[in-house]
């Protein structure tokens, strides 16, 4: 129907709000605004007024957002089975939104027109490797340990659990564009797929190796919200500060196999993992699909193996 331009936001619960802020601030972002009701957090990237949200409530996973390409698109999207009419965001930031529900029952807004907001200051980061010895020749100084946060560019993308991976992912599809980029069969049986990467559809121009990741489950489940780090570094001064605060780590740090990311895994104080990564592949419309045997995809490039927690964790509502 329409050709979402990316992830906007999550929408998690929350009952109480001073705590899910501090963690948000302490995994390096920054209040948009706050309300009595909800929490917004923004990146370091100006494109858009807030890249989080959380509403004071049950410790869930609400839903997920994506950001139209124009009003036209919202007209689109409204006629979708069981769409809402498009009406005004009443919620700081504002535009113009469509909600839907998406096959497992998560809330699914299409948003346009939020407020933009200026670019933050990043940290400047050179690095010198073996084949580029002098990119700087400058003393290193980052920060003094334990630091500071790390400095949270913007929304990436989500991964979720699904009762029907076939039908999660031809809704996807059909109705916000998303492209199949890889998946992972299933250990039993290779005629099945286990776990499926989609990216967005930008057509020539590159876009993150998956925007939404979604794993065959028998129930639907929230996984985990990823956010882009400045860099490298910005990676590893995220995790020191974040267990210098006493949080619970999930993974990392490692390098993925598919979409190559440097990622870092923390939870929330309700168990909810959020991501930091930096270095993902880029794909464009030119990717041919691979599909992939579990060892191989499920592996790292490098870091610690994928502990079984992180996908089957007790403290994760379900839908
Ligand atoms: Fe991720």
């Amino acid at each position: 129907m329409i050709k979402a331009t990316d992830l906007a936001y999550g929408r998690l619960g929350a009952p109480d709000l001073d705590r899910m802020e501090e963690f948000l601030v302490n995994f390096g972002m920054v209040r948009a605004d706050r309300t009595k009701k909800a929490l917004y957090m923004r990146g370091t990237d100006g494109d858009h007024h807030h890249i989080h949200v959380t509403e004071l409530g049950e410790p869930t996973h609400i839903g997920l957002a994506w950001w139209a390409s124009s009003e036209e698109d919202l007209e689109i999207i409204s006629k979708a089975p069981g769409a809402s009419e498009i009406h005004e965001i009443d919620e700081p930031g504002g535009g113009k939104r469509v909600n839907l529900t998406d096959p497992d029952g998560r809330i699914i807004e299409v948003i346009y027109g939020m407020e933009t907001v200026d670019d933050l200051d990043v940290r400047d980061v050179a690095i010198n490797t073996g084949n580029d010895k002098y990119k700087r020749t400058e003393i290193q100084r980052l920060s003094m340990n334990p630091g500071q946060p790390s400095q949270v560019k913007r929304s990436a993308h989500a991964v979720v659990k699904t009762a029907d991976l076939n039908k999660f992912n031809e809704w996807y599809q059909s109705t916000l564009g998303l492209i199949m980029t890889d998946s992972i069969m299933d250990f039993e049986d290779e005629t099945k797929d286990m776990m499926t990467f989609n990216h967005i559809d930008a057509g020539d121009n590159y876009v993150d190796h998956h925007v939404l990741l979604a794993i065959q489950s028998d129930h639907a489940e929230f996984n985990h919200l990823s956010f882009e780090a400045s860099d490298f570094d910005d990676v590893q001064t995220g995790h020191y500060w974040l267990k210098s605060k006493g949080y619970k780590h999930a993974w990392g740090i490692g390098r993925h196999m598919l979409g190559s990311q440097v990622f870092d895994y923390w939870r929330d104080p309700w168990g909810r993992i959020h991501e930091h990564w930096t270095d993902s592949d880029l794909v464009n419309n030119a990717h041919e699909p691979q599909r992939w045997a579990p060892p191989e995809g499920l592996n790292n490039q490098w870091g610690p193996d994928f502990p079984e927690s992180f996908v089957d964790d007790p403290h994760v509502h379900a839908l």
